[in-house]
Parts: C-alpha cells; structure tokens; sequence
C-alpha cells in the first residue's frame, strides 16, 4: 500500500485535519513530522468538535497507531493535556495507540518566555508567532542544546539539562528587559519535568522503527504535515515563517525514514486564501468582502483565536507549493464558503514594480510590493451536499476545473463543510498508481 504525505500549499489553516481523518480511516500509522502545538486542527466528527494541537488528527481512527516524530518540538504539558482530554472522551486507548519520538525535541518554559519577549524586542517587525516557544526550540535543536524526549523523561538527566538553559535564557531574557526564572521557578521546574517523565515515558519510542516497520509489511503509513508551504523556513516568505520545513520532504527526516518512503503526497488549498500573523499576502482583502470570508468561513485561529487575513486565491502561490511538495493530488477544502458571491478572483500573476511576474520572488520584500492580477469568474449559490462534480453549479465547477489545470494536480478531493461525509472522493490517493 502506498504512504501519502498530507501537507498544506498555503500559509497553513487549509483543512488539513479532515484531510487526515479521511485518510486515516485506511491507514495503519498516522505521523506528524514538524511543527509543534503552533499548529491546530479542528475536526468535527458526529456534531463533536475537537481541536488537537500536537497529536495527530488520525487519533480520532481507531485503526491506526498515531505517532509523533523527530522533527516534531513537544510541548509536554500540551501533550499530556490533549491525551487526558481524548482518554477521558474515550478516544485514546492507551499508550499503545500513541507514540512520541524520543528524539524530538521539547519545548520548555524558557522557550515559551524567549518566544513573547523576542516578539515583544521586534516591535513593528514582529513575525506574529503563536508565542508557543517553537522558534526558540528548534534554535535551540540546531544550536545543539536541546533536550530531547528521552532526555526528558530520564530523572536523572533533566534536571542538569534544564538548569543549564535556565542560566542560557535568563541572560538573554535580562538583555530584553524581561523577567529572569528564579531560583524557585527552575526548581519548580525540575519537578515538574520528572513529573511529567513518569506520565510521558510510556508512549515514549523508536518512531523511525515503527514507521519503517509499517512500510515493510506493506501498510499505508500516512504522514501529516503542519502550517504550509509558505510558511517553511527555506521555501516560505522568509523570516515571516515557522521554524521548520513544512514541504512534503520533510516527512522522511522528520520520521526517520527515507524518501523512497514516500509514494504520494496530497497538497491541500482552500478554495480561497487565509493567513495568520505577519508577512506579504498580495491577494489579501482589505474590504467589506474579505470580512465576509472570515465570517463564512469561520476564519479565527483554532490555536490563538487571531482573526486570520482573507482573500483571494492566489494561484501564483499556489502552483509553487505544488512544486515544492511534488504534490500529485490536490484536495480543495471550504469551496461551500465562497457560495453566494457575486463574482470570484483568482490570483494568476504578479505586478511587481510594473513588471508582470508569474512564479513566486524569492525576495519576500519583493513579494510585499506585488499587486494581484486577477482572472474574474462567475458566482455561484448555495451548493449543498454534491455527490459528484457534475452535482456542482457550472460556475463552481468552472472554478475548480480552472485550478485544477493550472496546478497541474489530479483533484482527489473536494470538501464543502467541516464533518466528515460533506466532501467528494474524486480520485483515491491510496490506489496504486
Ligand atoms: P511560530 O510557528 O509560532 O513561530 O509562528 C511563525 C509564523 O507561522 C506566524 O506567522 C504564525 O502565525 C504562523 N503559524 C504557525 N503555525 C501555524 C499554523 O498552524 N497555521 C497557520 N499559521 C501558523
């Protein structure tokens, strides 16, 4: 069976959750590889809702083992939250079902302080992170000082490793002026680390064995990225991004596995665009209808609650994060929300300093002086509970068919509400090609 990779071709917020559910449904191993609890995922399963931070949407599938890998930063108490609440909902059974690297790395309180005081020192050059402490993390993983899990669930080792961050972040804290941790709080600390130890230890393993296991005896593994294309630290709108490699190939490193791993990787889009925090978005609308897509669609952050920024979609954006990932399929989320619109844009190229440009600058400051040229489509109205395409309005199929050809992808799936069954399988990404 093939391993697909799930990953957003946006700025993050594109769906990706029920992508995941979806797939789940047929998948042996569902692992995240990047990203911390920056990320959010809401999903809607028989009218309840949940929001997962950090373990992976496929929990809600009680077929597949969900597993967190290397290239994820762990903050353990949202962890261990999220597996009380799913314990106490029935959802998780057990540390069977759930498995944390003992390589990836965790994100301590120093992180989360470092996070809001660096953002606070920037001032009108604020990134807008999510102040979860996952830039600090992953600097402190490069800088090779991290701790890692299985560092952190050893009472034995922890508590020298957290005393020297503490003494690393404090300096720097005093430098930006804000509060130091006190004798006291690394103490306190030091506590609940080996507190949390005993809790996490058992779902602490070997993710890359299990995943490269999964493939051998020829089970689909489903790997699900988090944020997006353009919010990846190489490829993204650069320095307003994350901290780690949203593309499809970090699915391999951030596992532990190869990329001959990887068979198919599924990009997801919504129909429109949105995007949270700081940086260039030239479709971005400023208007009465940009407030109408955040309203319709329900447009606030699952993580901080941020009013996300709306526009139009943006193809020039789209099509290169169909390249970065080697997506093959595409899968269109929220089309329902541009339903009774008068008249849709579409995003096909740049005007950058009177020059017509049709891929993406690598120059972020570029990318900020670019204005939008649109191709104009028809509105259509309500589309209810479509089973095909040919069930779609002509001018929403019109829509999709103009996308479709233009990102090169085969459409796999078309989603038009939030639970599962209000979506289209138009091509399975699990079939052999
Ligand atoms: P950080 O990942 O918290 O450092 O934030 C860096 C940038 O990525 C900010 O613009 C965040 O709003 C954005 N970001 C991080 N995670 C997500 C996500 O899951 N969805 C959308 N934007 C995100």
């Amino acid at each position: 069976m093939p391993s697909v990779v799930c990953v957003g071709a946006q700025w993050g917020d594109e769906g990706k959750g029920k992508v995941v559910d979806l797939i789940a449904e047929r998948a042996a191993v569902v692992a995240r590889f990047q990203g911390g609890n920056n990320a959010g995922h809401t999903l809607v399963v028989d009218g309840i809702q949940t929001v997962l931070h950090l373990v992976p949407s496929g929990i809600l599938r009680s077929t597949s083992v969900c597993a967190i890998g290397n290239g994820v930063v762990v903050d353990p108490d949202v962890l261990l939250q999220e597996i009380e609440t799913l314990e106490t909902r029935g959802v998780l059974r057990g540390p069977d079902a759930l498995k944390v690297s003992a390589t990836a790395h965790v994100i301590l309180p120093t992180h989360k302080r470092l996070d809001r005081a660096r953002e606070a020192a920037r001032g009108d050059k604020a990134i807008g992170t999510t102040k979860r402490g996952i830039g600090p993390a992953y600097e402190d993983k490069a800088g090779r000082r991290g701790v890692r899990v299985g560092e952190y669930v050893d009472a034995g080792r922890v508590a020298e490793k957290l005393r020297a961050h503490v003494m690393r972040a404090n300096s720097e804290l005093e430098v930006l002026g804000e509060e130091p941790f006190s004798g006291q709080e690394l103490e306190e600390m030091i506590a609940r680390a080996r507190a949390h130890g005993a809790q996490l230890l058992p779902y602490v393993a070997d993710v890359g064995a299990l995943v490269a296991d999964a493939i051998d005896a020829d089970q689909t593994v489903l790997f699900e990225g988090a944020q997006g294309a353009h919010l990846d630290v190489d490829h993204g709108t650069y320095p307003y991004v994350t901290s780690s490699n949203c593309v499809a190939a970090a699915a391999a490193i951030g596992t532990g596995v190869g990329p001959s791993a990887i068979h198919r990787v599924i990009a997801v889009a919504k129909a429109y665009l949105t995007r949270v925090g700081e940086g260039p978005m030239p479709t971005e609308l400023h208007d009465p209808t940009g407030d109408r897509l955040r309203e319709k669609g329900g447009e606030f952050g699952a993580t901080t609650g941020r009013p996300r920024r709306c526009g139009w979609l943006d193809l020039v954006a789209l099509k290169h994060a169909v390249r970065l990932h080697g997506a093959q399929d595409l899968a269109i989320t929220k089309l329902d929300v541009l339903a009774g619109f008068d008249a849709l844009r579409v995003c096909v190229a740049y005007d950058i300093d009177g020059e017509r440009v049709e891929r993406m600058p690598w120059d972020t400051a570029a990318l900020a002086r670019a204005t939008p040229i649109y191709k104009e489509f028809a509105g259509f109205g309500e589309i209810g509970a479509p089973q095909s395409l040919d069930d779609l309005p002509d001018a929403a199929r019109a829509y999709l068919d103009f996308i479709v050809a233009e990102t090169g992808c085969r459409l796999a799936l078309v989603s038009v509400g939030p639970a599962r069954g209000e979506e289209m399988w138009l091509a399975d990404p699990l079939a052999p090609v």
